[in-house]
């Protein structure tokens, strides 16, 4: 594995793989903070993942992340609702699909199965980058900054059925 050494942190070290580049950015910049959070939280799993007596954090970090994803897509899916985005129906499809793999996957590894998480840093990241260019890419000349919730997004609970 190629990595580099974060001057931060020198315990630990960043897979240039699992990091958010510009090239992801979709210009709104409440959308691209919580897509750079969940690619840190990757990044945050993968060291963990080399550090295997970590159990109790690796399960906090697991559970961030899904929260993070879920809400993040509870935000975008606010978002189409309000403007009427016409792709809405399949975008919101692709969330529920990708959610559900990722929470399965926690499960497992919450339940006695450690090796199911073995490659979900690079699964999620992944997933977004091609979720990005692909699907995010579509909605942005629809939505602008000011139709999505700016609130952090534990404050979107309230609207969210799971
Ligand atoms: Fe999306």
């Amino acid at each position: 594995m190629n990595t580099t050494i974060n001057p931060s942190n020198p315990c630990s070290s960043n897979d240039p793989d699992l990091m958010w580049t510009e090239e992801l950015s979709l210009g709104i910049s409440i959308i691209d903070n919580d897509h750079k959070v969940i690619f840190e939280l990757a990044q945050l799993i993968q060291n963990l993942l080399d550090a295997p007596s970590k159990h109790v954090m690796t399960e906090s970090a697991l559970a961030i992340l899904e929260d993070n994803v879920f809400f993040h897509f509870i935000r975008e899916e606010n978002a189409m609702n309000k403007v009427r985005y016409p792709n809405k129906s399949i975008h919101i499809y692709n969330h529920k699909q990708f959610y559900a793999r990722l929470h399965s996957i926690v499960q497992s590894y919450n339940g006695d199965s450690k090796m199911a998480i073995f490659d979900l840093p690079h699964l999620v990241v992944g997933w977004f980058a091609k979720h990005i260019a692909a699907e995010d890419s579509k909605y942005k000349k629809w939505i602008k900054e000011n139709d999505l919730d700016g609130r952090p997004l534990g404050f979107l609970t309230e609207e969210a059925t799971r």
